[in-house]
């Protein structure tokens, strides 16, 4: 990483703790948001907004090796989608071009929310993506537009990211909710803090994928973790309810394991554990 200059443009959570590790590694970070005061002391703050500032391509420093992409919507419907993903990927790619940074490895952030499949079939990076919500199509679009750039991009698609402060599925069981069942409801998670190795695995891969499935080993029903998480807090089982006919996918992460990435937690039993034991 000595020597490495490298972008976060979205840099909030993921980007933040991704942006320090990289920095402690020796690379020269810069932080891209709107907000970008709080910033740590290691992260070159840049403050921009990729949908409404001109001439981005003025202010991005030159000789960019790697730019991470990780933005989340203003609004969770269409129009906030298109915004964040398709018009800010866009703008930026641009923008990496006019500054001369168009072979900068660039490595987007996208999801599985980009299959449709719904009932509980196996999905890996050669699955069909035919998402049924406006959400999945949108990232699709963009993960389209990065094929544009001439410079390496590797796309990788995060499940539920859950963490320390991402535990609303141990809220949930604490506070006696049910689960969904029938029909069995498949989950995928991987924990934030292999998120952050994920990416900065693939940012050091000397000949990435285009593409990566970003969950953990451990896919299974919604009831399963939720049981598992009752009894390591000492609960009952979860009642469960009907939910209806959609009952998700299950994600397949040989790709990445391939490639030589080593989860932290590599499975919910793992990352659970550690947060229950933290009393979150
Ligand atoms: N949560 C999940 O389970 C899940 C699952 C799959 C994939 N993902 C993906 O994982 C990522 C999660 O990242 P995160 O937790 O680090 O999100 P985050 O904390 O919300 O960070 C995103 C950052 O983007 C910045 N931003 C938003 N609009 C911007 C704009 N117009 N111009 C410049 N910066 C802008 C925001 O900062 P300012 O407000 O200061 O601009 C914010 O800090 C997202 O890409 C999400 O789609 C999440």
């Amino acid at each position: 990483m000595t020597g490495k200059r490298i972008l976060i443009a979205g840099c909030g959570r993921l980007g933040t703790r991704l942006g320090t590790a990289l920095n402690q590694a020796g690379a020269e970070v810069h932080g891209l948001r709107r907000h970008p005061r709080h910033l740590p002391a290691g992260i070159t703050p840049l403050a921009a907004d990729l949908l409404a500032d001109p001439d981005l391509s003025d202010r991005l420093p030159p000789g960019l090796d790697q730019v991470y992409y990780i933005l989340t919507p203003q609004t969770t419907d269409d129009a906030g989608y298109k915004a964040a993903f398709v018009t800010g990927l866009t703008r930026l790619l641009e923008a990496l071009s006019a500054s001369g940074n168009a072979h900068a490895r660039v490595i987007f952030v996208s999801s599985t929310g980009v299959y449709g499949q719904d009932q509980g079939e196996w999905v890996d990076e050669a699955s069909v993506t035919e998402p049924t919500r406006f959400s999945g199509r949108r990232l699709l679009e963009a993960e389209t537009c990065l094929r544009r750039h001439p410079g390496v991009s590797v796309v990788v698609r995060f499940a539920g990211i859950y963490g320390p402060e991402r535990d609303s599925l141990v809220r949930r069981v604490r506070s006696g909710r049910p689960c969904t069942d029938p029909p069995p409801r498949y989950t995928n998670r991987i924990h934030e803090d292999d998120c952050i190795g994920v990416l900065r695995h693939v940012g050091q891969l000397a000949a990435p994928a285009p593409l990566y499935i970003g969950v953990d080993d451990a896919p299974c029903t919604q009831c399963e973790v939720m049981d598992w998480l009752a009894s390591a807090l000492g609960q009952q089982p979860p009642r469960r309810t009907p939910g209806g006919t959609q009952s998700g996918r299950r994600c397949l992460n040989q790709r990445l394991r391939a490639s030589g990435y080593r989860f932290r937690y590599p499975s919910y039993r793992q990352g659970y554990q550690r947060l229950v034991r933290a009393g979150v």
